[in-house]
């Protein structure tokens, strides 16, 4: 191997030992630069002889030739390298699944408070909200039910503030039936003049849906509840009004004729007379259960008084449902709890 080979040989090993372009370049300024190696040689060439410089100089130029093809295939490698590093940074995995917004849905009793507006409303209900911290008036008191009334001791609930000077406190509210007489005086109220004149009455038509409260925990019972208050009052509205409303109700909500409805005798303070509304199903798997949905009843006379109405003249009556044991029956849940425990792998079952 002569001296040219050599050299060669050298630029390539040094060729490829440079990681980087830069390091390239400084590799090609060793044997291409103005003192490079290559240059050197030719400078060399001054002390030939005429022949001899002929076949030298083609043959150092040959070996420039080399180390140029040697340089640009190196320069090549290192481009490509660097694109393949690029791309391999770069690189976009389409078959990952994509990132997703979480898509959020109702809670099932929100749902479920939709559809009682919604039915109710196709029967002419107007839909009435109020206060969940309510006063122990509206509570109680206006609903036939006094302090120290036995009837109280079944909702405990918590007292916010000790007794206002008229002797009512503030307390959350145990049922919606003080959306009965919150409504009721207002409506009163709006036809003032039609009553002061002895016309009659447009009737009472309402539901007031809302968050309860209770000292109460089991699988039918939650501390923090639900319930939909219903009224209707007018001159001539009866038991059987509120028979077929609730017949109608429930086949609609549930979307079957395959139930059956039961009142049941029971006492509230406020409606005489007054019955627990049961519901089973004649078939699927809640078969033959008899499940208490409502109270209900009979307006009081005491309490259309303190509507501000002659109970002489008007008269109907009202229910309190529980909108959680509806959404319980809908979709066969058996603990009433598990819709406030916030568990999403529980709620994003209804979405
Ligand atoms: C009442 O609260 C009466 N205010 C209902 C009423 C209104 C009667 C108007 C007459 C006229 P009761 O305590 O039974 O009644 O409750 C009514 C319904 O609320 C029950 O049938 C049940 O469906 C639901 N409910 C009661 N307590 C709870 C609770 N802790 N958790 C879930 N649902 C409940
Ligand atoms: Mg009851």
């Amino acid at each position: 191997m002569n001296d040219l080979d050599q050299l060669v040989g050298a630029a390539q090993a040094d060729f490829a030992a440079a990681a980087t372009p830069a390091e390239l370049e400084n590799a090609k300024a060793r044997y291409l630069g103005k003192a490079g190696q290559v240059t050197e040689l030719l400078k060399g060439m001054a002390a030939l002889s005429h022949e001899e410089k002929k076949t030298r100089g083609a043959e150092i130029n040959q070996t420039k030739q080399r180390i140029e093809a040697l340089l640009t295939a190196r320069r090549q490698a290192l481009a490509e390298a660097e694109m393949q590093a690029h791309l391999k940074a770069e690189a976009l995995d389409v078959t990952l699944p994509g990132r997703q917004h979480g898509v959020g849905g109702l809670h099932p009793v929100s749902r479920t408070l939709e559809r009682i507006e919604a039915i109710f409303g196709s029967m002419g209900f107007e839909v009435a909200d109020g206060p969940e911290i309510e006063e122990d008036w509206f509570n109680f008191t206006a609903l036939n039910t006094p302090a120290d009334h036995p009837a109280r001791s079944m909702h405990d609930t918590f007292y916010a503030d000790t007794k206002a000077p008229d002797g009512s406190g503030h307390l959350l509210r145990t049922h919606t039936s003080p959306m009965q007489v919150r409504h009721a005086v207002q409506h009163v109220k709006r036809h003032a003049a039609a009553l002061a004149a002895g016309q009659a009455m447009p009737e009472i038509r309402v539901i007031a849906p809302g968050r309860t409260y209770r000292v109460d925990s089991d699988a039918t019972h939650s501390p923090m509840f639900h319930q939909c208050e219903g009224l209707w009052i007018g001159e001539n509205v009866s038991f059987k009004d509120l028979k077929s409303v609730f017949a109608d109700f429930f086949r609609n909500f549930f979307e079957t004729d395959d139930l059956e409805i039961r009142f049941r005798p029971s006492f509230f303070p406020f409606t005489e007379p007054s019955a627990e509304v049961d519901i089973a199903f004649a078939s699927g798997p809640l078969k033959g259960r008899w499940l208490e949905v409502a109270g209900s009843g009979q307006v009081h006379p005491n309490v259309v008084r303190n509507f501000g109405l002659d109970p002489e003249r008007y008269i109907g009556f009202a229910f309190g449902m529980g909108p959680d044991r509806l959404t319980m029956l809908r979709y066969g849940v058996n603990d009433l709890r598990l819709f406030f425990d916030g568990d999403l792998r529980f709620l994003s079952q209804f979405k």
